[in-house]
């Protein structure tokens, strides 16, 4: 996708082709800034800074902080090392996981001298694979959008609203959320996207509404607690999130507030629908709300806030008294009842374990084997 009509990517190797560079997350949209991971610790930092987020990207980074320990030191232990760091990193995304365990599946049983090698190239595969994904559920996605626009006044806009970042930032190109926007516009059907600001962290504020607009898709950036009226007032067509972690059964772990906007979605008769490549699944587990952790962060993301100066000085003010505590969960857990539909790369299912293991027949089988 595009930054100043350029096309870019989240994460690629450097031109030394061990170093790996990222866009750093934390000063858009202010600045445009690429920073560099050396080390397995830089990868791990980035990661828990959020420098870099969103769970696809959460977990190629992952891989190629595997990728930069192996390259110093390629033994057993180095190996065991990097994945107990970065499984650390942050509990809710489970494409951290999943990537973890692919890299370590395929590498522990390889020489250590043809490990780097693997390594890297897996992490490549892993970057192609994510791009190939989103950009198959931007098609599905696309015919939803195609079926409300076919049902509108023609020359009005498909309404969609979002929350935080589904993006391509959260993603290595095309985004979950936004792949069947992006592929809309290419498409010529015409789409406005409501942005919600998703504090404490402003994902969507910050990075959303920073892609579309470099992308030309009309957009309006709107607080959280919006979304309810408009789709009281017929202003929402649809609703696409992303998530972190999807159970076997349809429950839906994202950023804090979807569960609230799925209500309210709900209530109104508005389709909720999440997209979600398919190592978002945790086929392990069945109960969303009891079984998938969420993350709680710095109470300082809630007291405090950060911004440009009018002379455009970055700077962070705190909002609350200085003497009141706050709490920071990061994420809740949509349960599949509030879900219309889940839009992946082999199609749109019902958000239900047989909806799933219809797509994905392998996988619910395999899990099922597993117990
Ligand atoms: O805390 P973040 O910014 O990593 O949270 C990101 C989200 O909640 C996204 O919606 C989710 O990872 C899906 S990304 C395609």
């Amino acid at each position: 996708m595009l930054i100043e009509g350029e096309p870019r990517r989240t994460i690629w190797l450097a031109g030394d082709g061990r170093r790996v560079e990222i866009i750093d997350q934390t000063r858009l949209p202010h600045e445009f800034v690429i920073a560099t991971l050396d080390t397995l610790e830089d990868a791990a930092r980035a990661i828990e800074q959020m420098q870099v987020r969103g769970a696809p990207l959460i977990g190629a980074t992952a891989a190629y902080g595997i990728c930069l320990a192996l390259a110093e030191d390629a033994s057993d232990e180095a190996l065991e090392r990097a994945c107990a760091r970065l499984l650390r990193t942050r509990p809710t995304a489970v494409n951290l996981h999943w990537a973890i365990e692919d890299m370590r599946r395929r590498l522990a049983g390889l020489p250590p001298d043809a490990r780097v090698a693997a390594a890297y190239a897996r992490a490549a595969e892993i970057c192609e694979e994510d791009v190939a994904i989103c950009r198959a559920i931007g098609d599905h996605g696309l015919e939803l959008i195609r079926t409300i626009a076919a049902a509108k006044p023609a020359g009005e806009p498909v309404n969609i609203l979002t929350h935080c970042n589904a993006g391509w930032l959260a993603t290595i190109d095309w985004g979950t959320a936004t792949a069947p926007i992006y592929r809309a516009q290419q498409e010529g059907i015409a789409v406005h996207v409501w942005v919600d600001e998703t504090r404490p962290r402003n994902q969507g504020a910050a990075l959303t509404a920073f892609e579309l607009l470099h992308q030309g898709v009309p957009h309006t950036v709107i607080v959280d607690n919006v979304g309810g009226h408009l789709m009281q007032h017929g202003m929402v067509d649809l609703c696409i999130t992303g998530t972190d972690r999807t159970t076997r059964t349809g429950d839906v772990a994202n950023k804090i507030g979807t569960y609230l906007k799925a209500l309210a979605a709900r209530d109104n008769g508005v389709p909720f629908y999440v997209a979600l490549p398919s190592p978002t699944i945790d086929w392990r587990i069945g109960d969303g709300i009891r079984e998938i952790p969420i993350e709680q962060r710095d109470p300082r993301e809630v007291t405090e806030i950060t911004g440009t100066t009018a002379d455009g000085r970055i700077e962070t003010v705190r909002l609350t008294p200085a003497g009141s505590p706050a709490a920071n969960y990061a994420f809740d857990v949509t349960p599949a009842r509030c879900v219309t539909g889940l839009i992946t790369e082999r199609g749109v299912c019902p958000a239900s374990a047989e909806g799933l293991a219809a797509l994905f027949p392998e996988r619910a089988g395999a899990a099922a084997d597993a117990g």
